[in-house]
């Protein structure tokens, strides 16, 4: 069978975040839409592509146009031979059998590795009646409205990052302090401000739970500067709230911007996203 031309259409949704991507098949896709999507994402920092009707299997694939599909952080929750594919649900539990609600802080995913996820890929398989939206925040936007004092200051800065910071404010996922208590991790330094590949811009780039402290500063510190810097880059116009529909893919760039869940919806319906990380490079 030959691909029928597709007819892809890419609408800006804001000024600074967020694109909706309608009349593709990521079933089907040939190498010049994949450019298409690819440039998407970097222009957009996070992008809906819309009605998608996916297998684990075809989702794992259609993750794969942007990248190497990457190990996930609690493996338990994958699919049975298919170790990179979450099955991401609010009905999940961590090992003290509590349901995971740990997300809700604005925050960037895998900063404890050493080549953390450039992008990162939801689908909606099944969604609650109301609420349950993903919040993005563009932090190329938000590095570039700090004052030029702070800009500077903070470009030299780098931080240590583990799985689970000792002094963090926000709440822990339990398995992460299990792990962190079995011995941890190598702690990774990464640059406070990253350059983004392929846009030749700068983005701030951290998550408070598992920055331990940064560079020359105690751990107590590091989380007050950290969270007055969110203050001051967390503006409204920066936020894409993405309102689900069922069979949406929603990515972003885990590079460019920072995320959080709301837990606002009833908890007794069931929130079921496969869930994809494509590999990155190592901040610089
Ligand atoms: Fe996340």
């Amino acid at each position: 069978m030959t691909t029928a031309t597709q007819t892809m259409q890419i609408r800006k949704l804001s000024p600074h975040i967020g694109a909706e991507i309608t009349g593709v098949d990521l079933r089907q896709v040939d190498t010049d839409t994949a450019r298409q999507l690819n440039q998407a994402i970097l222009d957009h920092t996070c992008m809906v592509i819309r009605d998608q009707h996916l297998t684990p299997e075809e989702f794992a694939r259609a993750a794969a146009l942007f990248g190497e599909v990457m190990d996930q952080d609690h493996p338990k929750f994958s699919f049975p031979g298919l170790p990179t594919i979450q099955r991401y649900s609010n009905f999940n539990v961590d090992a003290g059998g509590k349901h995971i609600r740990s997300a809700n802080r604005w925050h960037s995913d895998g900063s404890f590795r050493e080549r953390p996820p450039s992008y990162t890929i939801l689908y909606a398989v099944e969604i609650p009646s109301t609420g349950g939206n993903t919040d993005v925040l563009n932090m190329r936007a938000g590095f570039r409205s700090l004052p030029d004092d702070l800009r500077k200051k903070v470009e030299t800065m780098r931080t240590v990052n583990v799985r689970a910071a000792s002094k963090s404010r926000a709440a822990q996922n339990p398995d992460n302090i299990r792990i962190m208590a079995q011995g941890g991790q190598t702690p990774h330094i990464h640059p406070l401000v990253r350059n983004i590949d392929g846009t030749g811009e700068k983005s701030l780039w951290f998550d408070t739970v598992r920055v331990e402290n940064i560079e020359g500063m105690d751990p107590e510190a590091s989380q007050d500067f950290l969270f007055d810097l969110l203050d001051k880059a967390v503006r409204p116009e920066f936020i894409d709230s993405h309102q689900w529909r069922l069979h949406d893919i929603f990515m972003w760039d885990n590079r460019s911007t920072f995320h959080r869940a709301n837990y606002d919806y009833d908890m007794t319906q069931h929130r079921l996203m496969y869930h994809a990380m494509i590999l990155g490079e190592r901040p610089h």
